[in-house]
């Protein structure tokens, strides 16, 4: 009942040629595939050539990040509005990369999911807990302060441009892939979570990826859980090969 979503998260790789050369790759090769939505998340600068080049394709142009505010004093910031006009249909939002790095704190996605919805364009939202998270017992908790926050301001209308996606911090390029059994039991909470905030008829349609060292190898095991919905892949984006592996897994049997 709910379409997998498998989104290639190119992080700060790719120049715009190879951008273009990738996508195209992709385009030639899933461009006519049923049963899964696609899309690539390039840098800023790549992202208008790469929108364009897959006009005639149902592969979604994704972003990394924006703001919150759609324009002002806010220096080497992009806004959901001016992504859409360079073709973006999602954009990820609190990705843990930001979150340990780069100041996205709960206070900052929970301004920017509901900035992304108000201009209707998709926002994966990204949660997920540290190793000493897991280890102390508070994966939930960490899970759910995130998505309290940044859905605090959004309501069950906006459930088909929202996905989530699961992402252990310490499976996030570490070749380190949670189980699917260890992943399943988090995506299942999460979406018990999503019906109190939503209702069940919203959680049971929104997309719940999983994100953190998916490769061919693994995406088929991973998908076979029930909340289990597609896929935010790092690393293995990069490669077309591998990628459109991952897609091709992610397809209903
Ligand atoms: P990875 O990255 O697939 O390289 O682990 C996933 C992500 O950060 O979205």
């Amino acid at each position: 009942m709910r379409t997998p979503f498998v989104v290639g998260n190119w992080k700060l790789h790719k120049t715009i040629a190879e951008s273009l050369a990738l996508v195209t790759e992709l385009k030639n090769a899933l461009g006519a595939l049923k049963g899964v939505q696609v899309g690539v998340a390039p840098t800023f600068v790549s992202i208008n050539p790469v929108a364009k080049r897959l006009e005639d394709s149902a592969i979604a142009t994704c972003a990394q990040d924006c703001h919150w505010e759609t324009h002002g004093p806010w220096t080497g910031e992009v806004s959901p509005e001016l992504l859409a006009d360079a073709g973006v249909s999602w954009i990820i939002v609190g990705h843990s990369e930001r979150r340990q790095f780069l100041g996205d704190s709960n206070e900052v996605v929970g301004k920017k999911v509901p900035a992304v919805l108000a201009k209707n364009i998709g926002a994966i939202v990204c949660c997920g807990e540290m190793l000493a998270d897991r280890d102390g017992g508070r994966m939930l908790e960490v899970v759910d302060a995130q998505l309290g926050a940044a859905l605090a301001n959004v309501d069950a209308a906006a459930a088909s441009k929202l996905v989530i996606a699961y992402e252990p911090v310490w499976a996030i390029g570490t070749g380190r892939t949670a189980t699917p059994a260890q992943a399943q039991e988090v995506h299942k909470h999460i979406r018990s979570r999503l019906a109190g905030k939503l209702g069940q008829a919203a959680a049971d349609s929104i997309r719940i990826q999983y994100g953190g060292s998916v490769k061919p190898a693994n995406a088929e095991a991973l998908i076979s859980e029930p909340d289990i919905d597609g896929f935010l892949v790092g690393g293995a984006s990069l490669e077309a090969a591998d990628f459109i592996a991952i897609v091709k897994a992610a397809r209903p049997s």
